[in-house]
């Protein structure tokens, strides 16, 4: 489908949806950065990057040039939103920070990612289980809160997040959205979207350099909101982006790239990546694996295979057939996803397809 990218020619890559992959552009755009980092630690730490933690907070510097840049991109106020490493930091640090009382319940469901299933368990929260169709109607008197992807990572379902974060408000609960798959893949509002608490990744869909993702909060829940880091930023008076801006010395370049992953992002074809999702779904279904129920996300489609052993044939899939896909147990069931990134083409397709009638 186009693009350059950096991605190994002799492997079908059908797992953008795990770790994404960056365009030749932005990853050299990182690179630079990188470089120009370390040709004056200090002068780009103090005086380009972070300028206003280092006494000159009338010049924000160019982090927050980034970071707006980005709330453009996701329909949100700078102010609102902080860079965080990855979509887990971001909902650990909400879900840390939100003191549960004792019979508080947390309604999610089955189709989320694991780590962030785990996170609740780690703080002991009451998790009330359900299909994505039965968030509604599990939200009760003790709900605290409500906790779901926008696109779910096992099944790749689009889950209608607005309704959801609609009747959680409107029964008093907080919706706590996990949006790590959307960004790039669909557009984003944030702003008009109802959640309260959103975390996304920038280094999936939208193709930034791993380790950059967000945590957007609505302004009045920003107060309690603790950065899973304390450092200089932790000061009385600071605001949301102070107190989550400074983790103390990592580099910053993957941050520094999301523009430019946003002006390359803008020359990928969904259209294209969308018909080719359909065209995979369309074929695995007539070599009798069918999707699982539900709205699917756009570019990414996750199908039951027959009862196996998913290790077993994720590895032959990649060792036998250079195909990269995931296959995986969810719910006692065998599912694979496929991921349709801006580089795949219908070859792509043919080698799962062909690699599948050995293998099954
Ligand atoms: C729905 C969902 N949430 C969270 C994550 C975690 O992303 P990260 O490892 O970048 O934090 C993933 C990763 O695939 C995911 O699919």
């Amino acid at each position: 489908m186009g693009g350059d990218f950096l991605l190994d020619p002799e492997v079908a890559y059908l797992n953008h949806g795990s770790f994404g992959a960056c365009a030749r552009l932005v990853f050299e755009e990182y690179q630079r950065l990188q470089l120009e980092l370390e040709r004056g630690p200090t002068d780009f730490f103090t005086r380009q990057v972070a300028r206003w933690f280092w006494g000159a907070p009338e010049q924000p510097g160019r982090l927050f040039e980034a970071r707006a840049a980005l709330a453009r991109f996701v329909g949100a106020r700078a102010d609102d939103l902080v860079f965080v490493p990855n979509a887990t930091s971001g909902l650990n640090a909400v879900i840390r920070s939100l003191r549960l009382e004792p019979g508080d319940e947390v309604v999610t469901t089955r189709h989320e990612y694991g780590a962030i299933t785990k996170t609740w368990e780690f703080v002991g929260a009451n998790l009330v289980m359900c299909e994505p169709d039965e968030i509604v109607a599990s939200i009760g008197p003790r709900t605290r809160a409500i906790s779901g992807s926008h696109i779910t990572s096992p099944t790749a379902l689009l889950l209608p997040v607005a309704e959801l974060c609609a009747a959680a408000r409107e029964a008093g609960a907080l919706s706590i959205v996990d949006g790590a798959h959307a960004p790039g893949q669909v557009p984003l509002d944030l702003e008009a979207l109802g959640a309260d608490v959103y975390a996304g990744n920038c280094h999936k869909w939208l193709g930034a350099p791993k380790g950059a993702g967000f945590l957007w909060a609505r302004p009045e829940h920003q107060a309690w909101i603790e950065p899973l880091v304390v450092s200089w930023g932790y000061r009385e008076d600071a605001d949301f982006g102070e107190r989550h801006g400074w983790a103390g010395t990592r580099d910053p370049a993957a941050y520094l790239a999301v523009p430019k992953a946003i002006e390359v992002h803008a020359s990928f074809q969904p259209d294209c990546q969308r018909a080719l999702a359909d065209e995979s779904e369309r074929r695995l279904g007539e070599l009798g694996f069918p999707r699982v129920p539900g709205e699917p996300a756009p570019f990414m489609r996750a199908v039951e295979l027959p009862a196996g052993d998913p290790v077993e044939l994720w590895k032959r899939l990649y060792a036998e057939f250079r195909v990269e896909v995931p296959v995986y147990e969810w719910e006692g069931r065998q599912l694979l996803r496929v991921s349709i990134g801006p580089y795949n083409d219908e070859d792509d397709v043919d080698r799962l397809m062909a690699a599948l009638e050995r293998c099954l």
